[in-house]
């Protein structure tokens, strides 16, 4: 059985000092680890009625449409300003420094469609609650998360509804 703990890099001070970047790299790359992910991701949400998987920009991506594959579903890229043709819905969001805006076809998802929101990542929790409203608001249904890593010191899952199942592979 693969660890996937080994194949998750991490970098001190990147993007800027005092932040540890979790490099995914040696973990997409490498066949069986990748795999593995995609299915350990997937696995819990095998039986659950699932339209579409939807997958954050740019990293959320990567796991969503793999895992979109594994479950049978649809995928639904939100995606960062400006990359979208109208018609779109979009969701202004704050960072930790600034702010970000997610977007998403207004013509991808009818409303009450059952949808599993993806990302690499859950830090401050702030991208997941983004795609969260953002799907909300067009009428979604949101029947869970996925995250590949979650940094349990940020306390990212707290922005997070607890009614809702927000499941984590990796926790660091
Ligand atoms: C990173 C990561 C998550 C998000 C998590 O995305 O991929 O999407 O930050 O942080 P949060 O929980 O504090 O919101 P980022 O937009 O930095 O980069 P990417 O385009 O490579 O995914
Ligand atoms: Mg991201």
């Amino acid at each position: 059985m693969t660890n996937l703990n080994l194949l998750i890099r991490d970098v001190p001070d990147f993007p800027k000092p005092g932040v540890v970047f979790k490099d995914i790299g040696p973990l997409l790359a490498d066949p069986t680890g990748f795999a593995a992910c995609i299915t350990a991701l997937a696995t819990p949400w095998r039986g659950t009625a699932i339209d579409a998987v939807c997958g954050i920009e740019s990293r959320g991506f990567i796991f969503g449409a793999a895992m979109a594959l594994e479950l049978k579903t649809g995928f639904v890229p939100l995606r960062k300003v400006g990359k979208l043709p109208p018609p779109i819905v979009g969701i202004d969001y704050d960072l930790e420094y600034g702010s970000a805006r997610l977007e998403i076809g207004a013509q991808g998802l009818p409303r009450g469609a059952r949808v599993l929101l993806v990302d690499d990542v859950l830090a401050t929790g702030g991208t997941l609650e983004a795609g969260r409203r953002l799907l909300e608001t067009i009428g979604a249904e949101i029947v869970g998360a996925g995250v590949v890593i979650e940094i349990d010191a940020l306390a990212g899952r707290r922005r997070w509804p607890v009614a809702v199942p927000l499941r984590a592979l990796l926790h660091c």
